[in-house]
């Protein structure tokens, strides 16, 4: 094995390492608006769920190299609220568009061309071509780091309402409550500048469960 020791490494060099060895990460899609009204979009992909009651899940926004936070921090704590949008592999070119760094108050979600629908629960808007939308309300943040570069906060959503395209909703669930992740074709992302597709699907029966 070849060891790399983070302590004489650089923050930029650990990124790059980290990104391709965390692999693939899923992407929220993260819909904010300002106190003003002004809507925000921006993808994350250190991201993932944590407990389901309460319904919860967390991403990382790291701190900008100039030492301030994303405009997706910053509404988020300011109206403690937010919609994960998840993307599918056909809006690639949008998710990736909406990382550009846009001055405070520009829409990413109009600036690339999406829909934006209103929430049920929550005032930012969600994004109507994507097949998931999820509607969360702050649930705590963690700042893990001093501010430095690389540092970043852990912003925990607990989850209001999950809205699902009906037709990537899986016909094997009698109950209708899960999702055909082939139909789903989520976009994921891994090292560099790549992303990646699904791939085979394949089961396996857990120990114990039936
Ligand atoms: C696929 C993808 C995943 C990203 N994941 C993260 C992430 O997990 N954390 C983060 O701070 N920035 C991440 N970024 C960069 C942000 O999207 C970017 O800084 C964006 O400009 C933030 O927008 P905002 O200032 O409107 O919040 C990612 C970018 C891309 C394209």
């Amino acid at each position: 094995m070849k060891s790399f020791l983070i302590s004489e490494m650089k923050a930029g060099s650990i990124y790059h390492l980290m990104i391709s060895a965390v692999v693939p990460r899923p992407i929220a899609w993260v819909s904010t608006i300002s106190p003003e009204g002004k809507g925000n979009l921006a993808p994350f992909s250190y991201f993932n769920a944590v407990s389901s009651d309460p319904a919860t899940l967390v991403f990382s926004c790291a701190i900008k190299p100039d030492g301030n936070p994303k405009d997706t921090l910053i509404n988020i704590l300011k109206t403690k609220q937010f919609v994960v949008n998840v993307a599918n592999v056909d809006l690639l070119a949008q998710v990736n568009q909406t990382s550009a760094e846009y001055p405070y108050g520009v829409n990413e979600l109009e600036k690339v061309g999406l829909t934006p629908v209103a929430s049920t629960l929550v005032k930012p808007s969600r994004v109507k071509e994507a097949p998931v939308q999820i509607e969360c309300e702050l649930y705590d943040t963690l700042k893990v780091g001093e501010g430095q570069p690389g540092s970043s906060t852990l912003v925990v959503g607990k989850i209001l309402a999950i809205h699902v395209d009906p037709k990537i909703l899986d016909p094997k669930d009698p109950k209708g409550m899960s999702i055909d992740e082939i139909a789903l074709n989520p976009l994921t992302r891994l090292g560099g500048q790549k992303y990646g597709t699904l791939g085979k699907v394949i089961e396996s029966q857990r120990p114990g469960k039936p």
